[in-house]
């Protein structure tokens, strides 16, 4: 068993050590909230995405992709209601000026308080339990009144005068590009309802306190789908949406026992009912993803401010109303943590303690590593590198390796969860016995053909 903070710390040394992912403006000293994804941080990142994408766009029918642009009219955001709901509780220490989110931390203290209460009812539960925080950086316990703070990014995009000129925000949600394309999709797609959008975007949130590695951070990634829909036809299809999204995170390997839902009691401003996938994280159960009956709240905001029609028009019955929208959204960053927590294992081999990321052979961000057995012996290495170029050529990630012995190199792998490891040595040359391959679960050898080792591999991998 491996203790669970120490799992969490485990994860994020691994992430830096083994290139998936570093901390955003690291030689400046960094930038709270922000990640950058390494070499094989993005490798795995673009796998998740890819299979997010086949399942989400190529295996649904009546599903299309869009790429909205990140900069938004000015009036999205107040028509969407994030000017004026979208914030979160703080509260300020007067000693240090260190701020804290006040609902997550009187959570800590099991003191029940959501950031969707008004700032008065905050205050009030807050000035009961006062006397109970301590500032995290000071310890001193003097907060000053808690005070609404709106998660939106500003920018200062067009801004030539500066004066009177609307802030261009940085999108709050990802999925607000969706709703201003509806009507460019009706309209050049012709689709008929139900029809969903799929999109992979960016969101800023100005986060009070950002935490937990890639969890709480302030630019992320989103994966949403919207789906449109008749009005009052909700019930079924938000079920079956709930049923798909569950089957999906178990299509990548997470263990069943690792999730579980949960239904906002308060529900945010824009939705009629909405569900989270959490994931137990070395921290406890928390949402990955947001499953929301959104109603006909978004496209109806957008007609009134925008005075553009957004009815849609039933092209056989001539019906026309505004659709109902079922939406999916999930972080990318908490996808990826948990993915990275469900796979990590520690386990003893040969009489050697090791890690190793028990990764599905498409998630794995390195297919195949490919070592000479002695780094020294130009034959062998030459032999190694023909053998990694046509590897290379097939399954596109795989690395060549002759740095320290062997029993390294495969630590090495298995740390990044390199499904299988191809050794080169002199019977591969002398005796034409074929290579070694190195299977990561097991450790267990096996010697193949140098011509059946790409059939091999592709149907191990596959
Ligand atoms: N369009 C709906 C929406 O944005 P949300 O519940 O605010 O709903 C959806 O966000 C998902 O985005 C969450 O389930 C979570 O995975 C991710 N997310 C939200 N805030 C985040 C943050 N500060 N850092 C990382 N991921 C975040």
């Amino acid at each position: 068993m491996i203790e669970k903070n120490n799992k969490m710390e485990k994860i994020v040394s691994l992430c830096k050590r083994r290139g998936f992912v570093f901390q955003g403006s690291e030689i400046y000293g960094g930038l709270a909230g922000v990640f950058d994804f390494g070499p094989r941080g993005v490798e795995l990142l673009n796998n998740l995405k890819k299979i997010w994408w086949e399942s989400n766009v190529y295996q649904k029918e009546n599903y299309y992709g869009l790429d909205a642009g990140m900069f938004k009219h000015p009036k999205t955001w107040d028509a969407s209601g994030h000017t004026t709901g979208f914030s979160d509780p703080l509260a300020e220490c007067k000693k240090c000026n260190t701020r804290i989110r006040v609902d997550k931390v009187l959570n800590s203290i099991d003191v029940d308080a959501d950031e969707k209460l008004e700032e008065k009812e905050l205050n009030e539960i807050f000035d009961k339990y006062r006397d109970k925080i301590r500032c995290e950086k000071c310890g001193a316990k003097d907060f000053s009144k808690v005070r609404k703070f709106n998660l939106l990014v500003k920018s200062n995009l067009g801004d030539f005068t500066s004066e009177g000129a609307e802030p261009v925000y940085l999108p709050g949600e990802a999925c607000q590009g969706i709703y201003l394309d509806y009507k460019n999709i009706v309209d050049s797609m012709h689709p008929k309802i139900p029809f969903g959008v799929a999109q992979i975007g960016k969101a800023f949130r100005n986060e009070i306190s950002p935490r937990n590695f890639l969890f709480r951070v302030r630019e992320f990634e989103q994966a949403d789908t919207q789906l449109f829909i008749k009005p009052k036809e909700n019930k079924k299809a938000y079920e079956n949406m709930k049923q798909d999204r569950w089957n999906w995170l178990l299509s990548l390997g997470i263990n069943e026992s690792n999730l579980k839902w949960h239904q906002h009691e308060n529900l945010v401003f824009y939705a009629k009912d909405a569900w989270d996938i959490e994931y137990k994280f070395p921290w406890g159960f928390d949402e990955i993803e947001g499953i929301h009956d959104r109603t006909d709240y978004d496209l109806t905001q957008h007609m009134k401010f925008s005075g553009t029609d957004l009815n849609y028009v039933d092209q056989e019955t001539g019906e026309k109303y505004i659709p109902w929208i079922l939406e999916t959204s999930m972080g990318l960053g908490r996808l990826f943590v948990a993915v990275l927590d469900n796979a990590y294992k520690e386990d003893e081999l040969g009489g050697e303690k090791r890690v190793f990321l028990s990764l599905k052979p498409q998630l794995a961000p390195v297919k195949v590593a490919v070592f000479p057995l002695l780094k020294n012996k130009p034959q062998l290495v030459e032999k190694t590198r023909e053998i990694y170029k046509n590897l290379k050529k097939e399954f596109k990630s795989v690395e060549f390796d002759d740095n320290g012995n062997i029993g390294k190199r495969y630590r090495r792998q298995d740390e990044i969860g390199t499904p299988f490891c191809v050794t080169i040595d002199f019977d591969t040359l002398e005796k034409k016995e074929g290579v070694t391959v190195r299977d990561r679960d097991t450790g267990k050898q096996e010697r193949v053909s140098e011509n059946d080792l790409i059939s091999f591999l592709k149907e191990k991998l596959s």
